[in-house]
């Protein structure tokens, strides 16, 4: 017990320290504005609509979305997405159908409903807006093998 009181006030006095020490040089995303002065608004961005999807930069990535989602419901009782991209409708949708994963649970039993582990899409799918990065990344796609 008092270990986890020394501990926990340590942190507390790490985290007050670190704002301080990092502050020379690093601007917040807010900008160098005084904590009271309001923070610059930012520009909306666009979403990316790309035709036939993004390419994917390895094979088991969950492929970005390529359309605009701002009218689709995820909730526990309904799910929009599968409007189109279920086995039973993608095809009358023009759709690509959810990946074979996606009706397997994790047993690895097939299921003929989707997995519960898929109901919630954008956990893993999402749009891409063009803006450009806030910090510099070095990432390479994995060489396609096609
Ligand atoms: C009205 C039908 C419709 C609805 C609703 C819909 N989609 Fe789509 N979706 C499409 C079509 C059509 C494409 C193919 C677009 C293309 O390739 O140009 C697509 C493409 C995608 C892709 C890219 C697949 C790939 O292989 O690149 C993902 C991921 C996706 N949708 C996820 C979702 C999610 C998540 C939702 C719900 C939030 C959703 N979609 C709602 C019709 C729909
Ligand atoms: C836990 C993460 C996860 C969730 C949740 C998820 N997906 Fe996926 N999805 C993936 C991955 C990974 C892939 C690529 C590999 C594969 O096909 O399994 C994929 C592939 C896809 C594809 C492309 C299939 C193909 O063969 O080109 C579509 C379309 C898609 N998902 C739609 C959806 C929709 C709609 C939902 C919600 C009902 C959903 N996904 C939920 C991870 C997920």
């Amino acid at each position: 017990m008092k270990n986890t009181i020394i501990t926990a006030t340590a942190t507390v006095f790490m985290l007050l320290l670190v704002p301080d020490t990092l502050s020379a040089g690093v601007e917040s995303l807010r900008g160098a504005l005084p904590l009271d002065a309001p923070a610059k608004i930012f520009s909306a961005k666009r979403q990316q609509k790309v035709e036939g999807g993004f390419e994917r930069s390895w094979k088991q990535q969950p492929p970005p979305i390529p359309h605009e989602i701002d009218k689709d419901r995820i909730s526990l009782r309904e799910n929009t997405c599968l409007k189109c991209h279920s086995k039973e409708n993608h095809e009358k949708e023009k759709a690509p159908e959810v990946g074979k994963s996606h009706y397997i649970d994790r047993t690895g039993k097939k299921l003929t409903r989707i997995s519960q582990r898929r109901w919630f899409c954008n956990q893993c799918h999402v749009p891409q807006v063009e803006a450009s990065p806030l910090v510099g990344s070095t990432f390479q796609p994995l060489p396609q093998k096609k």
